[in-house]
């Protein structure tokens, strides 16, 4: 495997960053990941929009063009012979010596990424299945619209829910409605058939895999609400799941142990997981 850092491609196992570099002590740099797809990036622009929206909001220079940035993508992908997986991209504020406040204009940012394979099959027959989610109470900061690589209470909220059998966290905001997964976004079929998700705010990562399934589902006609839902309407739902960049759109089938729906995989979740396979560019 080969991974980037820094504008150089270099052996996976050998790739490093500085001690000092800021993302190591203050978690003080943003991500993307993106899907890959017969050796294409999905959504390329979706991502790079949102990692200068998350640069922006850090005050973190753009470290170089979008252009140049695809461009060291494309050839990740190019050395890895990558058909189908993922590409993680990190821009930290740099390497300084220990201090809160940001360093100097002297201290560029510093870029890293990295490629995987993903077992497409496997991530099918997961969907054929469904997985179970456990929710529990949202514990992040109250900027989740950026995508930092601040992931503490995202990571622990995954344990937490693996150490039940679960396979995502549903996390719950104060009043009992649920924000998004650790690392995806929820959403849920009522009764009636409309798709509800929770609208984009600074409580929840405005994902790009959500944004395209909404245009898909727009596109197919489809009731659609974008408004908080309870963990008690999940439960009520007819069909729930997930989406983002490394599942696509995953079947959710139990809720902290009981079944959604009929507790399989539903078929609007399944309509709507091949429309996105086929849309997905
Ligand atoms: N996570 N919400 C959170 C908290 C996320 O971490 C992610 C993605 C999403 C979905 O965003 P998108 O559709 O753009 O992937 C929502 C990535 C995949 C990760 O951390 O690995």
């Amino acid at each position: 495997r080969i991974a980037y850092v820094d504008g150089r491609f270099v052996p996976h196992n050998a790739a490093a960053i500085h001690i000092e570099d800021r993302s190591v002590q203050f978690a003080d740099a943003v991500y993307e990941v993106w899907g890959v797809k017969d050796g294409a990036l999905l959504d390329s622009d979706g991502h790079f929009t949102r990692l200068e929206r998350s640069l922006g909001e850090l005050k973190i220079a753009m470290p170089v063009g979008r252009e140049a940035l695809a461009e060291a993508l494309f050839e990740l992908i190019r050395r890895n012979r990558l058909r189908n997986g993922l590409v993680y991209l990190q821009v930290s504020r740099g390497k300084a010596r220990r201090d809160h406040a940001f360093p100097g204009p002297d201290v560029k940012p510093c870029v890293i990424a990295t490629a995987k394979r993903v077992d497409f099959a496997a991530l099918v027959k997961k969907a054929e299945t469904g997985i179970a989610v456990k929710t529990m109470p949202d514990q992040r900061w109250a900027r989740c619209d950026i995508k930092t690589v601040s992931l503490l209470a995202n990571v622990l909220a995954k344990q937490a829910a693996k150490e039940t059998g679960a396979q995502e966290a549903w996390l719950t905001d104060r009043d009992g409605f649920v924000t998004e997964g650790s690392s995806s976004n929820a959403w849920i079929v009522t009764p009636e058939g409309a798709l509800v998700t929770r609208p984009a705010s600074n409580a929840i990562l405005n994902g790009i895999t959500r944004r395209t399934l909404i245009s898909v589902a727009q596109g197919r006609g489809l009731t659609f609400e974008e408004r908080p839902f309870t963990v008690d309407e999940a439960l009520a739902a007819r069909e729930a799941f997930i989406t983002n960049a490394s599942s696509m759109l995953m079947p959710v089938v139990t809720i902290d142990g009981q079944p959604v729906g009929n507790g399989h995989p539903g078929s609007l979740t399944t309509e709507l997981r091949t429309a996105y396979q086929d849309s997905a560019v």
